[in-house]
């Protein structure tokens, strides 16, 4: 079995998910990780027993990779996935792809030209309820989305974001509650409707952060090219993390979709449910409950994908269909944020 030499760039908070994915697949080698704050590349390269760098660059001349996680703050994501191309190296990026879509679409094009893989992390797509609402909008049972509705009440309070040097930034998260905690639900919505976007209005505020710069409430609405309409609600000014909640009325009958369940009612008066199953793959040392724990699935999937099992899931074209929808909410704001 060939063993894929990867490294992690970024030893921040989510980098764990991917560091204990890979240190539990058999077919991955750690070989480094990297941060720029050489005390996170220390400690996170001691507790996986391997090397580390504080240069990306050092790190793609030194090591013979096949594969990198990006795991940097937004504004690095593509700056950092095209080096990685541009040195034969395939990438696994955390969402959003991007801040800027012209900088993803180059990044796709560069992985194109290489003929590398490029993946992009939405790990709620794995989780067990959202895969029955795929599965039975495609095989008919449901038929399509006609009208959809997602709703995120999460809680990011001002420390979340003084504790951090690019979080509540236009220039290094470029938005807030929209393209970080809101893009994973409006992924799921999207990847339902499964049509064009034609026109999105939106309407941005930020409400109850005096000390960031970026919007903590959203709304607004997408139109498909197949007549379906998403209307979405974001707002991480909560005081706790509500549960999200997906509503959609399909062909042949209305779906309540949250990380954790489903539960599908047919017109026909029949019901089916599902619950999230926990992944087999490992046990996460540490992390948040919101991320969900469907890292390693997708990442298991995409190393079966360069090892050729698999094709690639959830590649740089599929993202850009999320990163267009993010990027447009922002352009099409009406209020002054
Ligand atoms: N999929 C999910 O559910 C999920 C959850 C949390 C975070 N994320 C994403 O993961 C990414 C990282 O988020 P985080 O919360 O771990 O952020 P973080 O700030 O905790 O970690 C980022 C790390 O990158 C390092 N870094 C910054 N610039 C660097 C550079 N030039 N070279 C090397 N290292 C550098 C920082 O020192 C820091 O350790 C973001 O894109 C975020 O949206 C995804």
């Amino acid at each position: 079995m060939k063993k894929f030499k990867a490294a992690v760039i970024g030893c921040g908070k989510i980098s764990t998910r991917h560091l204990d994915a890979i240190s539990a697949l058999e077919n991955v080698e750690l070989v480094a990780v990297c941060d720029n704050k050489e005390e996170a590349a220390i400690s996170t390269a001691r507790r996986y027993g391997v090397k580390y760098y504080t240069d990306y660059e050092e790190l793609f001349r030194n090591e013979k990779l096949d594969a990198v996680h990006i795991c940097l703050p937004h504004y690095l994501h593509t700056l950092v996935a095209e080096k990685a191309f541009e040195n034969g190296i395939s990438v696994l990026c955390e969402k959003p792809m991007s801040i800027d879509f012209e900088d993803a679409v180059r990044a796709v094009r560069k992985a194109k030209e290489k003929n590398l893989k490029y993946s992009i992390v939405f790990q709620c797509r794995y989780n067990t309820p959202s895969q029955l609402v795929k599965k039975r909008i495609e095989d008919g049972r449901l038929g399509k989305v006609k009208c959809g509705n997602v709703t995120l009440t999460w809680a990011r309070p001002d420390d979340y974001y003084d504790d951090s040097d690019w979080k509540g930034t236009w220039d290094k998260e470029g938005g807030g509650v929209i393209i970080d905690q809101a893009i994973h639900s409006l992924d799921l919505a999207n990847w339902f409707v499964d049509s064009s976007v034609t026109d999105i209005k939106s309407s941005l505020h930020n409400r109850n952060h005096s000390r960031m710069q970026v919007e903590d409430t959203g709304e607004g609405l997408i139109r498909y090219e197949n007549g379906a309409i998403i209307s979405f609600f974001a707002m991480n000014n909560y005081l706790i993390n509500e549960p999200i909640e997906i509503r959609l009325c399909c062909e042949n009958g209305t779906v309540r979709l949250s990380y954790d369940d489903a539960i599908i009612s047919y017109n026909d008066g029949s019901v089916e449910t599902a619950e999230n199953e926990p992944q087999k793959i490992v046990t996460y040392k540490d992390g948040k409950e919101y991320w969900g724990y469907q890292h390693a699935v997708q990442i298991d999937r995409f190393y079966k994908s360069l090892a050729g099992e698999l094709p690639l899931e959830i590649s740089g074209e599929e993202a850009l269909k999320i990163q267009n929808i993010i990027c447009s909410i922002y352009k099409s704001n009406d209020s002054k944020i």
